[in-house]
């Protein structure tokens, strides 16, 4: 049953700020005719060297913004997320699982649920087989938590097989993360491949964000990280910069829509022999789909929910697509449970130089005519996949 917004909204500040008792919360979507600022903000506990804080990551939907608030100053930052005009709310915590959805006439439409998180993220944590320790210095002064650890675990055990088959002989294994944020993913992938992997490694993160570089620099010297270094540039840029040579692997996890187009581009160029690619939010494919005149099965596209999640699939279909037809063997895999984030696909890709069969190309060709779009990865790389497509047309 619907019911009056403030007060159901006020039940919430206490669990968003019980650091003890939350797991994650996160609000997301926007009232009619409002739109909040940030458009998705997420909230979760961690544990750092001041305490445990809460961590609030704000996103303008294309740069994501994590600031970390002390009991005291957690309070104002959750009063102010609360008065944003979300149009959705959803809190879990140890024991429950709230969803608040604000209804087209303001109301507010509440669900609660039990669950059971034992012990919550430490013990969980130390349950589980780690790639790396999560007591390692690295988390420590990187200030990951449990499911930033577990998220960059399961993406490790993708990464080993690859590095382990892309590592060359006589030289370091380069290593660049394309759209690295805070780095925990390129930090904790360069201790484990110099490591496990055997490897000397040479890795690079990439990110837009001027603050990033100079920050992560910092903690990776913190965390005695040697051959490592950040460069605050956009992907694009890191395109066109004659240092940037003998890359073996990409690596983008979660850079934002088509970022990871730009990263899977760079890759092609750079003929990186490995890449693993978890893709982001889809919104250019999903616009695309909602202003084409006529596609087929309207009934896909016609609802925004079934748009954005057809969107996904579709866009990762044709990055997929895209780069078999330019020699790789590509695999398309869920890297993590999708408890652990939604974003869960991960394109994972090795260079081998096969030619694409006639069947191949039609089969991409079809399918892009067939819905009206014009992939950005494509625009990419037009060069290239113009050749491959006259090269490989059918008879
Ligand atoms: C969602 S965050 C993911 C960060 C990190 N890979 C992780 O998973 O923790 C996306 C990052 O991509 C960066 N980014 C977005 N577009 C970019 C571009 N064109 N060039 C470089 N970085 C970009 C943003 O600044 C942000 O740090």
């Amino acid at each position: 049953m619907p019911e009056p917004l403030a007060p159901a909204l006020d039940r919430l500040r206490p669990l968003l700020l019980d650091t003890e008792g939350l797991v994650r919360a996160v609000a997301s979507g926007r009232r009619r005719r409002e739109h909040p600022d940030p458009v998705r903000a997420e909230l979760r506990p961690v544990e750092l060297r001041a305490g445990r804080q809460l961590q609030i990551t704000g996103t303008d939907g294309r740069i994501p913004v994590t600031r970390n608030h002390s009991p005291q100053e957690a309070g104002a930052a959750v009063d102010e997320l609360l008065a944003q005009p979300f149009g959705n709310w959803h809190v879990e915590t140890r024991d429950q699982v709230v969803q608040l959805r604000v209804t087209k006439r303001g109301e507010a439409q509440v669900h609660t649920s039990a669950q059971s998180v034992e012990g919550g993220e430490a013990a969980h944590d130390r349950a589980r087989n780690h790639l790396i320790d999560p007591a390692d210095r690295l988390f420590t002064v990187l200030g990951a938590d449990g499911a930033k650890r577990r998220q960059v675990d399961a993406f490790l055990r993708q990464l080993a097989p690859i590095a382990r088959r892309v590592k060359p002989e006589g030289r370091p294994l380069r290593v660049v993360d394309l759209g690295c944020g805070n780095a925990y993913l390129t930090m904790a992938a360069h201790r484990y491949l110099a490591a496990e992997v055997d490897a000397d490694v040479q890795t690079l993160g990439v990110d837009i964000r001027p603050e990033m570089a100079e920050r992560n620099a910092r903690v990776a010297s913190e965390a005695g990280l040697e051959g490592i270094a950040f460069r605050a540039a956009s992907i694009e840029e890191a395109a066109v910069d004659p240092e940037f040579t003998g890359v073996d692997i990409v690596l983008a996890l979660h850079a934002c829509d088509t970022a990871t187009d730009d990263a899977l581009a760079l890759a092609v160029r750079w003929q990186a022999r490995g890449v693993l690619a978890a893709p982001c939010c889809h919104n250019d494919v999903q616009r695309q789909l909602q202003s084409a005149e006529s596609i087929p099965f309207a009934g896909l596209t016609r609802h925004a929910i079934l748009r954005e999640r057809f969107a996904d699939v579709l866009t990762d279909t044709i990055r997929a697509d895209l780069l078999r037809l330019l020699g790789y063997r590509v695999e398309v895999v869920e890297f993590i449970d999708s408890k652990h984030t939604p974003r869960n696909a991960l394109i994972r890709a090795v260079h081998t130089g096969s030619a694409p069969t006639p069947r191949r190309v039609r089969e991409y060709t079809d399918l892009v005519a067939s819905w009206q779009v014009d992939p950005a990865l494509a625009a990419r790389l037009a060069p290239e996949v113009d050749a491959v497509l006259a090269a490989g047309a059918p008879e």
